[in-house]
């Protein structure tokens, strides 16, 4: 099976009603961790990049990696930019193989930001790569991003429709009250909002802000048309306290690989837990 388009797998779950995970990994533990996730679950996955993880290990090693596990993979496994302002970046990974990018060019004014996006899709779409962007102002801190919340701001209806009119991203990320980064207190989804623009547009949505959403939040999103829950933070903090942890219970323990081979188990069974509240379990065929 392997390496495939987020647009068809995005446009399965939408109709199905279940979504498919995208994971910011930081390395190749991670990496596989995150595929082997989803072949024990038989479900498809997205392995998600951040511009920061990408400029860290440079495109052409991230790629050879991905490629190696993907082509053995029995289920369906993407590559896929997460939050993009820079275009050289986005061609670089257009270049030498990402199966989607995400253009972030929700700083911009409007008009601008449909501009730069409508971009991205004439360079991708020729390549059969698939396009992700956004619309609103999702507070936090995603890597390089940050959003004050006195920036945050909700996507407006109608600006969401005309710019997936003349976009047509194949996943749209509006921005519906979630944040990223850990929340404080119980987020305020905008539900309503979700729902009308899932339905006007007709295209997956991404739920960005996925560490600490609840089942229920979860399971609503997914039904009123979410297709791919981003997941970041809580990665990053398995990554971080798996390690901590192996080595005070073992600090005697000096054999990194032992360290690595436990950091892989913890983190393939976050991903588990995930993939199963997000009903993509057995989604694979
Ligand atoms: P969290 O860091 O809250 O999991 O959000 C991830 C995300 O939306 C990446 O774009």
């Amino acid at each position: 099976m392997g390496l495939e388009n987020i647009s068809k797998m995005l446009a399965k779950a939408r109709q199905e009603k279940y979504a498919v995970g995208a994971f910011n990994i930081l390395d190749y533990n991670s990496m596989k961790a995150v595929i082997a996730a989803a072949e024990q679950l038989n479900a498809p996955v997205i392995v998600q990049t951040s511009v920061a993880t990408v400029k860290f290990w440079g495109t052409k090693p991230m790629i050879s990696w991905f490629r190696q596990l993907a082509e053995s993979a029995q289920v369906p496994v993407a590559i896929h930019l997460d939050h993009c302002k820079e275009l050289d970046v986005i061609t670089d990974c257009i270049e030498q193989g990402w199966t989607s990018v995400m253009i972030d060019a929700s700083s911009k004014p409007f008009e601008e930001n449909l501009a730069i996006s409508q971009q991205v899709v004439d360079m991708a779409r020729p390549k059969n790569i698939s396009v992700e962007a956004e619309l609103g102002a999702i507070v936090g801190v995603e890597d390089d991003i940050h959003v004050k919340h006195q920036d945050a701001h909700l996507a407006d209806i109608e600006q969401s429709i005309r710019f997936c009119e003349k976009v047509r991203p194949d996943c749209f990320a509006p921005a519906i009250g979630t944040a990223h980064g850990l929340y404080k207190g119980q987020p305020k989804i905008a539900f309503e909002l979700a729902e009308q623009i899932a339905d006007k547009t007709g295209i997956p949505l991404a739920l960005h802000g996925g560490t600490g959403l609840s089942e229920e939040v979860f399971a609503k999103c997914i039904a009123l048309g979410c297709a791919k829950v981003n997941i970041s933070t809580q990665l990053k903090h398995v990554f971080i306290d798996s390690f901590v942890d192996y080595h005070n219970s073992n600090s005697r323990q000096y054999n990194p690989l032992k360290v690595l081979g436990a950091q892989y188990q913890q983190l393939k069974e976050m991903v588990n837990e995930n993939i199963k509240l997000f009903g993509s379990e057995g989604k694979a065929n």
